[in-house]
């Protein structure tokens, strides 16, 4: 193993033992999660006029046994959390303001709330076509109930706030016709800043542990092979340089969190490098045949994630 591989692999154990003492030594209740399928645990499901959806079959079979709106067969990352804190899995918010409103339900849960979207962005635009809830409304959505006090502020300091997107608007990107007029270390700039803004905005509203994971080889998924002349026998390069590229400026955030948000706790989460070698090597973690991952259907020229 050459020296940066072997950084890399201290750097993935780093990381795993420090999100491990941040949710195992402290009492943690509630996790927020906001993001795209990776993270949805059924938002599109309760909005009618979103397109982009996962309540059919094989959506949920290994797992739940149906399908539950999660882009995958069986948990999503956020569950795994929840799981590993003995906490229950949290509720789409839709869902649950669904609940409020038909009286259903007293109030919001304290376990958390679920704010993800698949097929969303860090940008507003990103499939704004399918219905989809972007990352500035999920926040808004949050800072809604805050501001109603739905939501206890005392739970909120000790909640796990979860945060992954951006794949979806790095894709687009690269879609004939849906180009945006900036060049490509502008746009991830764009992108950047929204996360930032999420970041300072869920502070302010008391969050003070707080975990963001990067974007994994995006150029690497089948759906790269609907880009006009984009290779279908290797992973698209200018994609993935613009992936590590707003990897590059989420980690630097992270890493300047403890001083720009004094209190806060924030962890990197380095998912490219684990999913690169999860592709190199698969017969060492495990059988990958017969998995549905979350996130690579496709529909037309979009993928979804
Ligand atoms: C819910 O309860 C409130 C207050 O009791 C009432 O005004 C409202 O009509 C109820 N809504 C539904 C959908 O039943
Ligand atoms: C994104 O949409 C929200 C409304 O949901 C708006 O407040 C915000 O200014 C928009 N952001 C940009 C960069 O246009
Ligand atoms: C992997 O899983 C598939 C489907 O469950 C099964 O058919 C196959 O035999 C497995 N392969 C190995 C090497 O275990």
């Amino acid at each position: 193993m050459d020296a940066m591989n072997k950084n890399k692999q201290l750097l993935l154990i780093l990381m795993l033992s420090v999100l491990t003492t941040m949710v195992a030594s402290y009492n943690v209740p509630a996790v927020f999660s906001f993001g795209d399928s990776i993270f949805d645990a059924g938002n599109n499901r309760f909005k009618k006029d979103c397109t982009i959806q996962a309540n059919f079959t094989p959506y949920g079979q290994n797992y739940f046994h149906h399908p539950t709106g999660r882009f995958t067969n069986g948990r999503t990352v956020p569950d795994f959390f929840c799981q590993f804190l003995g906490i229950d899995l949290q509720k789409p918010f839709l869902q649950a303001a669904m609940e409020v409103n038909n009286n259903k339900s007293q109030g919001y849960p304290s376990n958390g709330i679920n704010f993800a979207s698949a097929g969303s962005g860090v940008i507003n635009a990103t499939n704004a076509d399918e219905g989809v809830m972007p990352i500035h409304q999920q926040l808004d959505q949050f800072k809604l109930l805050m501001s109603q006090n739905r939501i206890d502020k005392k739970l909120v300091q000790q909640s796990l706030f979860l945060f992954e997107s951006g794949s979806n608007d790095i894709f687009n990107f690269f879609i004939p016709f849906e180009t945006p007029t900036l060049d490509p270390d502008a746009f991830v700039d764009a992108m950047l800043a929204e996360v930032g803004y999420l970041i300072d905005q869920i502070y302010q509203l008391g969050a003070r542990r707080i975990g963001i994971f990067s974007l994994g080889p995006v150029g690497c998924v089948p759906a790269r092979a609907l880009l006009p002349g984009e290779p279908v026998t290797k992973c698209f390069g200018k994609m993935n340089k613009m992936i590590k590229k707003y990897n590059k400026g989420l980690e630097t955030i992270v890493m300047g969190v403890p001083l720009t948000h004094p209190g806060a706790v924030a962890v990197y989460g380095a998912v490219y490098d684990i999913v690169q070698r999860f592709r190199a090597i698969p017969q060492r973690y495990g059988n990958f045949s017969d998995l549905h991952p979350g996130g690579s259907r496709i529909r037309q020229p979009h993928v979804v994630v």
